[in-house]
């Protein structure tokens, strides 16, 4: 199976080298008290380029999501069966829980290719049909963050979709026509973490419409362990669980963790990963034992000194702490609410007595 990505911004280098984070350092954020970098946002960074490397490339192979793991199986066995390509594929849920990762699976279960896109690429109308021409039968156009796709982007792709055809519209005004193109039969995996901003028409066409979940700590222990075997450094189980635990849920997170803690000792000259220094890297690294960073305890901190713990608006928690609303509502927000530190009320969010307790303890 072949990877091609397609000006998706997606580096495919598998070094391990740091590109600064623009967004980090931007200076705009000037009611921010103190920016400091994060290991535990789910949104890729460069660095995670390495996590191509020990991604599961087959079904079996990938831990976690049994019911979607399920629902795919029966989907690629029919489709195979039937010598077609499997329906198209609507994937939503939080970022780095293996959008990409089921899609590349996919591809390789139904041994085909598979393009990458994201939708701010495919801006004008010939960056979606270029890429729609050139696909062999059976291929997977996985398109990230779907909901960003503009109106004729996703207009190009309603035939396509519907009838493997492309219409393309020949000259201008009134003597304009429409020519339609045939497309070799394929199938589209569209992803994004904002399954209410995808318009009804284009979440129609979905065959399958499936939600990735949030990991539970077995699942990420599993995965953790995993990632350190294919690291080759020795790791303790109960080290394993712990920073499964501080992991967020998210397979992306958790590995990031674990090649930090083994940075950290293997400078300090341990030969095996255990609970104790394994707790003590993440604390140094500022991720506590429920995987908040600075930032998620700003949060909850404001809500609770401020505003009397809530409900409050989000744009009025993005102003009182400095941080960007789509952030807090895409990426911070979710794992919040996941594990019971947040509530979303009609009136805004509110903390918890669990959140309250938690940050009194630590
Ligand atoms: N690495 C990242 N996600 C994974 C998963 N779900 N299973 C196994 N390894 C992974």
């Amino acid at each position: 199976m072949a990877i091609k990505r397609s000006g998706n911004g997606k580096s495919n280098n598998n070094n391990d080298k740091k590109t600064p984070n623009k967004k980090r350092q931007s200076k705009k954020q000037t009611n921010k008290i103190e920016t400091k970098p994060s290991l535990v946002r789910a949104v890729a960074t460069s660095e995670d380029s390495s996590e191509a490397q020990i991604r599961p490339n087959t079904l079996s192979g990938y831990i976690g999501q049994k019911e979607l793991k399920e629902t795919l199986k029966i989907a690629i066995a029919a489709a195979r069966g039937r010598g077609e390509p499997m329906d198209h594929l609507l994937l939503y849920g939080p970022p780095g829980l293996g959008k990409t990762t089921m899609s590349l699976i996919i591809a390789t279960e139904m041994e085909v290719d598979c393009k990458i896109t994201t939708a701010p690429a495919l801006e004008r109308p010939r960056d979606i049909s270029g890429l729609l021409v050139n696909l062999k039968p059976g291929d997977i156009l996985f398109v990230d963050e779907i909901h960003r796709l503009n109106r004729i982007a996703e207009e190009l792709l309603y035939p396509a979709m519907e009838d493997f055809r492309l219409d393309i519209t020949i000259g201008k005004g009134q003597t304009s026509r429409i020519r339609s193109v045939p497309l070799k039969p394929f199938t589209l995996v569209g992803a994004t973490t904002k399954v209410g901003s995808i318009s009804s028409p284009l979440r129609d066409r979905f065959g399958l419409i499936q939600r990735l979940r949030f990991y539970e700590i077995d699942e990420l222990t599993e995965i953790v362990l995993r990632t350190a075997k294919l690291l080759k450094y020795p790791i303790e189980p109960d080290a394993a669980e712990e920073i499964a635990r501080r992991g967020r849920g998210t397979p992306r997170i958790a590995n990031r963790l674990v090649r930090r803690v083994r940075d950290y000792v293997q400078v300090q000259k341990e030969p095996v990963i255990t609970q104790s220094n394994a707790a003590i890297a993440l604390d140094k690294y500022n991720v506590d034992r429920f995987g908040l960073d600075w930032t998620d305890r700003l949060i909850l901190s404001t809500l609770i000194d401020n505003f009397h713990g809530g409900p409050v608006g989000l744009e009025t928690i993005a102003a009182a702490t400095g941080e960007d609303k789509k952030t807090i509502e895409e990426v911070i927000e979710p794992y919040l609410l996941q594990i019971g530190f947040l509530q979303r009320t009609s009136r805004g969010r509110a903390v918890t007595e669990r959140a309250r307790s938690h940050l009194q303890k630590s």
